[in-house]
């Protein structure tokens, strides 16, 4: 056989027939390895319409399916994230860097259903058995009925599960899991790839639900070819700052369910715990009225959750203006203060910016324009925004402020947390039986003219 492909793409899943520094089909430096396991089992070349193979059976759009039926995993927050339980024959890969929680997180998960009665083995490639039942006696699992494994050969992993038939197996990593019938060391991309076909492919065809732990790359990606989050159903990523103690599970991907739901923890001494209401948890961090902070009113995932916005406008020297963000997009910040400085004339050309969402969230909508600008501009000038203001609207390159989804839960959740204001886009529609009063403006240009006047330009 011709040693043709040999070489992949660590983003993509590409194949190459030789090495090279970048990736001609994504563009991505660096991300091309030596693929041993590919070309000792390489496609198969010959044409499929050659042999003839069996018809498939068609069936009608107007059949009526059976709701799916759903594992509980007895962690609820994990369970709205996976759209409601572990849909059983699933893969669901669980993304996180290293020490973020991911193990705390399926321990806690498997031990939990294990306990009502389901049965789970969970797998750990990374740790002894008596260190994992160290971490169950911390967390206070030890008397779960759950089966463990420190295994890393893939092949034992697939006779034990298929002559256990769990409900649930959790694998621990998928970096560490080692297929005999692949050349290359544990870690490899054609290692991963590997083992995640595997178990996949086991889930659908003995119906397990399958849980893979993945670290991630400084890059912020699933090391291992992007192909695996093709593979599996549910892709969620267990993120955090360093420091903070609040953990988000966020789901990227959900074949059943919602993509981009949150479930929110917190890392104590004792494991994590599931934060009910995280609203009321990220402001608390405030303190006395200072300038630069605006609360904006977010969805995150299905359900309102307000977050502070900090920034800090300070002077830079000439020519090396610095803008540093962190949980949320600098792209879009650029833009804001473009917007700021060509059409209001309020300009940070000769001024450092920094901004952060407090409490490590990650904050993604364009709906935190407005809190943001306000945020920026109250930095600026040094004046403190009205404490009980909740901002959100989205900003249009002409300074336009359109009103987001989800106004209306937005601003019941401002008003449950004794919010009394809520500076918003002309056009959203605000429900009579709010106690909020309610500041519409067309633009940023009338938005600014309300809350600070005559600003020097
Ligand atoms: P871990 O689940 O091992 O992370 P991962 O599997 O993502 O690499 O989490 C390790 C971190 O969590 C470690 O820094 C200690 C901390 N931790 C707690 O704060 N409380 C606890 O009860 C446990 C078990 C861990
Ligand atoms: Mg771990």
């Amino acid at each position: 056989m011709s040693r043709r492909a040999s070489f992949v793409c660590s983003e993509c899943g590409a194949t190459h027939a030789k090495w090279s520094g970048r990736c001609d089909a994504c563009g991505a430096w660096n991300s091309i390895t030596e693929d041993a396991g590919l070309s000792a089992s390489g496609p198969e070349k010959r044409s499929l319409g050659a042999s003839r193979g069996r018809k498939v059976e068609l069936s009608d759009l107007s059949v009526e399916d059976a709701e799916l039926p759903r594992h509980t995993s007895g962690l609820g927050e994990l369970d709205r994230v996976l759209g409601g339980g572990i849909v059983p024959a699933s893969a669901i890969l669980v993304g996180g860097d290293p020490g973020i929680g991911k193990s705390t997180l399926l321990l806690q998960a498997a031990a939990a259903f294990a306990r009502s009665g389901q049965t789970a083995i969970y797998v750990s490639g990374e740790e002894a058995a008596a260190q994992i039942r160290m971490r169950a006696a911390r967390l206070g699992l030890k008397d779960a009925p759950l089966k463990l494994a420190a295994e890393t050969n893939l092949r034992d992993i697939l006779t034990t599960l298929e002559a256990e038939r769990p409900q649930l197996a959790i694998i621990d990593s998928i970096q560490t899991m080692w297929a005999d019938n692949v050349e290359s060391a544990p870690g490899a991309v054609s290692q991963v790839r590997a083992a995640a076909h595997e178990l996949t492919t086991f889930a659908k065809r003995r119906g397990v639900a399958v849980i893979l732990v993945g670290h991630v790359t400084k890059e912020g990606q699933i090391a291992g070819p992007r192909v695996v989050e093709h593979m599996v159903d549910t892709v969620l990523y267990f993120e955090g700052e360093r420091g903070h103690q609040f953990r988000i599970l966020r789901a990227v991907k959900n074949r059943f369910g919602p993509a981009d739901e949150i479930g929110v923890f917190e890392m104590t001494g004792q494991g994590l715990s599931e934060v009910a209401n995280p609203s009321a948890l990220f402001l608390s961090e405030r303190g006395a009225p200072v300038s630069g902070s605006a609360v904006f009113a977010g969805i995150g995932g299905t359900r309102p959750l307000l977050a502070e916005i900090q920034a800090l406008v300070a002077p830079s020297a000439p020519g090396s203006a610095r803008r540093n963000v962190v949980g949320w997009d600098g792209g879009r910040l650029s833009m804001l203060l473009a917007v700021l400085e060509s059409r209001y004339g309020i300009g940070f050309a000769d001024r450092d910016v920094y901004l952060n969402v407090a409490g490590g969230l990650r904050v993604n909508e364009p709906a935190a324009d407005l809190a943001v600008a306000a945020a920026l501009i109250s930095a600026r000038q040094d004046i403190p925004l009205p404490r009980e203001t909740v901002y959100f609207g989205e900003v249009s390159l002409s300074g336009e402020l359109r009103p987001p989804a989800q106004s209306g839960a937005r601003l019941k959740e401002a008003e449950k947390l004794g919010f009394s204001a809520a500076s918003v886009p002309r056009g959203v529609k605000a429900t009579a039986s709010n106690s909020l009063a309610i500041d519409m403006v067309a633009d940023l240009g009338a938005f600014i003219e309300k809350g600070f006047g005559a600003i020097d330009r």
